[in-house]
């Protein structure tokens, strides 16, 4: 019978060591035994980026990066994206199970009805400079719920649930107020006759109707687009929901800290920069100099590549299908037709096919965000509000875990060796450096 373990010969010292493999991996604790003599601290791996270590064990979201899969709770992508909605798709993800139409009602029905948000908040918006990024407007506002519910900070069933449901229901609510602020709009209310895509467009673009229909191919157009957003296993932003939820300390903080990581330029910023990308480029004709550009060093052609995908990201695969549908009922997007091209020269290109590099889920989703006619700078505030149930079911995940302690990597430690206080006067290079 073969033994599901792993046997490490220490060539430093000669000795032998077995760690069991559970599951496809060994506790990265296990190597702490191999040590050198006793005051040795024990072996450790290093990975600054997470490249090779999985830091939790998770039911909720596969990945076969090789194979372009994507399912949550077991469920392909693509099935979800044809007959779930995004709430029903984020009571998936929360609770491991679809729901029956009793429960997806009675969810429906919480989530719209937390929709409000405490007016004081529109003082604390106000706040901001005309000009501010949304996404700095989400993140602080998102974080400065937890002074308005200090109970959240209690783990038990109810208070978590509660919470769970309020970030979902206010996420749109808080996006919609920072996108009229920065365009010096009234704040507008929720309704609660719409769905959740349909009301968010109501918060956005309401004037003086005195309802605001939503178009259904947008809206549905919406929903689909959150539901392949909703969540992506262990990304830079989930991680952050984990590690600074690791400290126990509220959602609002920790969904607080995942909105910081969507907004870098790698993560949830990219589909903006997409569009910039399109932008500089301008014409057809000028894409071989711009790939000739990116395989110099000279910047990076985003909305390609993955670290996990090393194949078609399939969730571009579906939003390049919809946008046939929603260009449609909008204005063409001119940038479309130099985004299908660079893309067909780079998957040709040997730079690209070597290194597997694929367009991922931001190639496209920026052109149908302009489409529906949302500002470049409002595109991470679009995947945040859909990624919080992500977040908070891996975060309820994590806290439910009784192997999950405070999350606190450690170091390889390369700095000086013990020294002794120079005095500032003889602080010259010759007496502090060895
Ligand atoms: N354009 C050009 N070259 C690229 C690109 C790109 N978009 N992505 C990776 N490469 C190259 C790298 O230069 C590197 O080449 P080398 O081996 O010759 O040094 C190789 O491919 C591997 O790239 P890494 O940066 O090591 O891969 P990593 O897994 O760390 O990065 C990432 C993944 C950050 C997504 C990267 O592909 C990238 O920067 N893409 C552009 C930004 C983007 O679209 N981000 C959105 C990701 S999806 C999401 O967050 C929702």
């Amino acid at each position: 019978m073969t033994r599901e373990t792993l046997t490490i010969i220490d060539n430093r010292t000669g000795k032998t060591y077995e760690a069991p493999i559970e599951h496809g991996a060994i506790r990265a604790t296990d190597l702490r035994k191999i040590r050198i003599s006793e005051d040795d601290f024990g072996l450790m791996s290093y990975d600054p980026a997470f490249m090779n270590t999985a830091s939790c064990r998770s039911t909720i979201t596969y990945i076969d990066g090789d194979k372009g899969i994507l399912r949550y709770r077991g469920y392909p992508i693509e099935q979800l994206a044809k007959r779930s909605t995004y709430l029903g798709t984020a009571y998936l993800l929360l609770h491991g199970e679809l729901p029956t139409a009793t429960e997806l009602n009675d969810w429906t029905w919480q989530i719209t009805h937390h929709t409000w948000i405490h007016e004081n908040m529109k003082k604390f918006m106000d706040g901001f400079h005309h000009d501010a990024h949304p996404m700095g407007m989400l993140i602080s506002s998102v974080a400065a719920f937890s002074t308005f519910y200090p109970e959240a900070k209690d783990g038990n069933r109810e208070t978590r649930h509660l919470q769970i449901v309020r970030l979902i229901a206010k996420m749109p609510t808080l996006a919609a107020f920072a996108y009229r602020h920065s365009r010096g709009l009234p704040y507008a209310y929720a309704d609660n006759d719409l769905t959740y895509t349909g009301n968010f467009l109501n918060m956005l673009f309401k004037t003086t109707e005195v309802k605001y229909k939503p178009d259904p191919i947008l809206e549905k157009a919406l929903e689909v687009l959150f539901i392949l957003h909703a969540d992506h296993e262990q990304n830079c932003s989930t991680n952050a929901v984990r590690s600074v939820g690791s400290s126990q300390v509220d959602p609002y903080c920790a969904v607080a800290a995942g909105t910081a990581a969507l907004y870098g330029p790698l993560h949830g910023g990219a589909n903006e920069e997409v569009l910039k990308m399109l932008q500089v480029i301008g014409s057809k004709d000028r894409i071989p100099e711009f790939i000739k550009q990116v395989k110099e060093g000279k910047g990076r052609l985003m909305g390609f590549g993955h670290r996990v995908y090393k194949n078609y990201d399939p969730r571009a695969k579906i939003i390049k299908q919809m946008a046939d549908e929603v260009f449609s009922v909008t204005r063409p997007n001119p940038l479309l037709p130099i985004a299908l091209e660079l893309e067909r020269i780079a998957l040709q290109d040997e730079y690209f096919v070597s290194r597997r590099l694929y367009p991922n889920v931001d190639f496209y989703s920026g052109l149908i965000y302009q489409a529906l006619n949302f500002p470049m700078e409002m595109f991470p505030v679009l995947f945040a509000i859909p990624r919080t149930s992500g977040w908070l079911a891996q975060w309820q995940e994590m806290r439910l875990d009784p192997e999950q302690k405070i999350a606190r990597p450690r170091q390889v430690y390369l700095g000086p060796s013990e020294r002794d206080y120079v005095p500032i006067g003889r602080r010259d290079a010759g007496a502090q450096r060895p």
